[in-house]
């Protein structure tokens, strides 16, 4: 008997729009897709809140989805990972893909010397969720983590390269030793866009926990056979909660696709 298709959307959040370089990946490993994205712009940034803020918005924001109908929740967003992951997968009955899990798992794999730096915001660093993730699975690998608070504003605003971009992460990464064969995760869903300017000051392999992420939506899709026989075009569909229209032009230069069906909601906290 040929499988079912499941038409349900996956479910993606982010606190904005950096998030996309997660649905980008989910678009490319996953092209059959239907995926609702949710983008908390009202109440970015949560890389500067505390975790008790950060869990309550991921449970607002993970609550939208699921009345969506969603099949699986994809949290793209590194600090809601780091913090709101265990509250997310207790309340709800699909599968809670974080971004930290793949991202330690990679790291472990590729770092020969069984040295990982970790870069991230203020609150992802703070947690040690990463740590947590890397020592679970080797508890010999040294990790070590550096928050970058920055990078979130400068790249929110375009500046991906040039003068101010290489002097706040040469700031921020010179305390990194630089070591050939460890990694650096990039534990931020904004430090892909500016990955060029990482790699070529640190000299090192980077961890992109987004490329990690899609990959394993894609098998625990396949494990639980949830997948969408790829035919008709899949839908994207887009809510925020403010500033639509700014989402859309930041939106593009990271998805690398059009955002058309987007709305702008108000949750009920
Ligand atoms: N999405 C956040 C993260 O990956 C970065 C932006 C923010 O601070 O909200 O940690």
């Amino acid at each position: 008997m040929p499988e079912l298709s499941d038409e349900r959307p996956i479910g993606i959040f982010d606190s904005g729009v950096g998030g996309l370089t997660v649905m980008k990946e989910v678009m490319r490993y996953l092209p059959g897709e239907n995926i609702i994205y949710f983008g908390d712009t009202a109440r970015i940034p949560y890389g500067v809140r505390s975790a008790e803020t950060v869990e309550r918005y991921s449970f607002e924001n993970a609550s939208f989805l699921v009345s969506k109908g969603i099949k699986a929740l994809v949290v793209a967003c590194n600090t809601s990972s780091a913090i709101s992951l265990d509250l997310l997968r207790r309340e709800f009955p699909i599968p809670v893909i974080g971004v930290v899990e793949p991202g330690a798992r990679a790291a472990v794999a590729k770092a020969g010397s069984k040295k990982v730096a970790v870069i991230g915001t203020e609150t992802t660093i703070n947690s040690r969720a990463y740590e947590r993730a890397i020592k679970a699975i080797d508890q010999s690998v040294e990790v070590t983590g550096f928050a970058c608070p920055l990078f979130v504003p400068l790249i929110e605003e375009g500046w991906l390269d040039g003068e101010i971009v290489n002097l706040t992460a040469r700031k921020y990464l010179s305390p990194i030793s630089p070591d050939r064969t460890g990694v650096i995760v990039l534990g931020c869903t904004h430090y892909p866009m500016i990955s060029n300017v990482i790699a070529k000051i640190t000299g090192m392999p980077l961890i992109d926990s987004a490329v990690e992420t899609a990959r394993e939506v894609r098998s625990i899709l396949a494990d639980k056979g949830l997948f969408r026989h790829e035919g008709n075009t899949p839908e994207m569909q887009f809510y925020v909660t403010d500033f639509p229209e700014k989402f859309v032009i930041t939106g593009e230069k990271f998805l690398k696709h059009p955002i058309e069906r987007i709305s702008k909601v108000r949750l009920a906290g």
